[in-house]
Parts: C-alpha cells; structure tokens; sequence
C-alpha cells in the first residue's frame, strides 16, 4: 500500500474470540485516532472473521461510518465472514450482541492466505462450507461429498471454486435479504445450538466451526423429527461433517446449560 502511495498505520489486535469486545474497538478507536483517520481514510481487516467483524464494526462506527476492505485469511473468512456486511462484537452475555450492517467495499478473496492456517481452523471454516450446501445448492453439497479429502488437503484450485461457489451463495441470500427480515436467517442454520456451544464450554474450547457442526447435527436430527427431512438426508449431513472431520457432539454441554445460553 505504501508502495501505490499510501499512507499506512497499523494496529494488532490478539489472536482470538477476546479480542472481538468493545474494549479492543476502544483500542482501535484510539489508534484510528492516533494515526489520524478522517472521513477519507480506509481502514483493512487484514485477518480472519475476529479482525473482519471487530474492524468492521469499528468502520461503521468511527466518524460515522468509514469505508473498509475485507482481506480474509481464515476459511470461515473467506466464505462467511467477510461477505455480507454484518460486523460486531461480543458481550459477556452473548456472541455479536453489538453490532451494525456495514457493507464492506472491497473483499479480496486469496486462498494462498490459507497455506499458514492450523490445519484444526481449516477443518472448523469447513463446517460453513457443508452448511451452505445444506441451506442452498444440493449439487454443491455433492461436490462437497465426493471431493472431501481433496479438499482436506489445503489450498488448490478446486477450494478457490468451493470459496467462490460459498460467497456467491452468501452474496445472493445478502442481495435478497439484507437486514435479515427472513430469508438471510437460513445462514444461521447450526448457529442457534452452536453459539450456545461456544458460549457454554467458554469461548476458544471449541472454534466457531466446531460448534456450528455440532449445531447442524443436531438442527439436522431436530428437522427429521419435526419438520419432515427424510432420514437420509440428516444421515448424509451428519456424515459429511464427520468426513470432513468435526465434532457432531459436544460433551460436557449440559442441556439445561445450552438452554439457558439459547434463552
Ligand atoms: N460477520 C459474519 O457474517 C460472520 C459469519 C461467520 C462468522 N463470524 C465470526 O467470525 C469469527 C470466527 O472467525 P474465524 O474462524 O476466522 O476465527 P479467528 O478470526 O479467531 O481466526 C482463527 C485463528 O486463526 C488465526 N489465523 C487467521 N488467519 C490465519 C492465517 N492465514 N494463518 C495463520 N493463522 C491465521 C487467527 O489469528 C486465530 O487464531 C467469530 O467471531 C464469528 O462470530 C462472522
């Protein structure tokens, strides 16, 4: 960026669900402040969906709203996260509880960042991968079954069509409903049981992918039961997420526990 003429401050924040607090858009604040950011200015979220929803949040709300560009580094970045314009932070009553629509104006989609991503948050953005063939596109759910270890193995040009298949996927739901007035609530699919996972065994026991895989089983079992999905098709989601190396359970989370944490 200094290269093409830019002036360029920086500011790191920890790795880590923490870091996603009012405290460290404080921090950001000051140092937006520091570096002298006015309206004009532009501010990267260089990092995985923690960096991407905090520095968002903080884009749209430092003087008002300033413009910002998405740079994913993690799976569940490159085909959530980064896409879609909901940015936040946590309390300590709860996941994204704070938090705005800010459109992003740029997102630069590399999956040569993954290279450098532990193989257990490669495995965790995967659970978002199987979760919009679930929610949209049956032969993209396919794709997903017979191409798993392949697509185990990193980054190659198949996870750039599977990264690209998932932001279209996301940006038509987004395109159609934005504020999440219906439809956009099919991307939660796993994420009610899931958040209540991560908040329950506490934030970092399981990573964000973990949970939701446990979550989509069970929102899985719970459609047959109730809501007519056949028996094959909960049993052709539970075995993709097992496949693809997740948990489909998660001991030591109380039901009453999760419960209370769903509200
Ligand atoms: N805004 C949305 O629509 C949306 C959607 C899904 C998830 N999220 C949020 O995203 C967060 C989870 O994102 P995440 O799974 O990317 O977690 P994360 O941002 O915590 O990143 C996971 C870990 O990987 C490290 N990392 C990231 N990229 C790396 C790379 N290329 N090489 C080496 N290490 C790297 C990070 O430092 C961190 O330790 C949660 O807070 C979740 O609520 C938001």
């Amino acid at each position: 960026l200094r290269e093409a003429g830019f002036e360029v401050g920086r500011a790191a924040v920890p790795a880590g669900e923490e870091s996603k607090s009012l405290n460290y858009a404080l921090y950001l604040y000051d140092q937006a402040i520091e570096h002298g950011l006015d309206r004009n200015s532009l501010i990267v979220a260089l990092g995985g969906g923690v960096v991407g929803d905090l520095a968002g949040y903080v884009a749209a709300t430092y003087l008002r709203g300033i413009r910002y560009v998405q740079v994913p580094t993690s799976v569940v970045a490159l085909v959530d996260s980064a896409v879609g314009g909901k940015t936040g932070v946590n309390l300590k009553q709860g996941k994204n509880l704070i938090g705005c629509f800010h459109q992003p104006s740029l997102v630069v989609a590399d999956i040569d960042t993954l290279s450098t991503l532990p193989d257990r948050e490669y495995r965790s953005g995967m659970a978002e991968v199987v979760k919009y063939g679930v929610i949209w596109d049956a032969d993209f759910f396919e794709l997903l079954e017979a191409n798993c270890k392949e697509l185990l193995k990193g980054p190659s040009a198949l996870m750039e069509d599977v990264v690209a298949r998932c932001c279209s996927i996301k940006a038509e739901v987004v395109r159609r409903d934005e504020r999440e007035g219906g439809l956009r609530a099919i991307l939660n699919f796993g994420h009610t049981v899931g958040h209540a996972i991560e908040k329950v065994a506490g934030y970092g026991e399981y990573l964000h992918g973990e949970a939701i895989s446990v979550g989509m089983n069970y929102a899985a079992y719970l459609s047959v039961a109730m809501k007519g999905m056949t028996q094959a098709d909960g049993v052709h989601i539970v075995s993709l997420l097992k496949d693809m190396g997740l948990p489909t359970k998660a001991p030591g989370c109380e039901w009453g526990a999760l419960r209370e944490a769903i509200g």
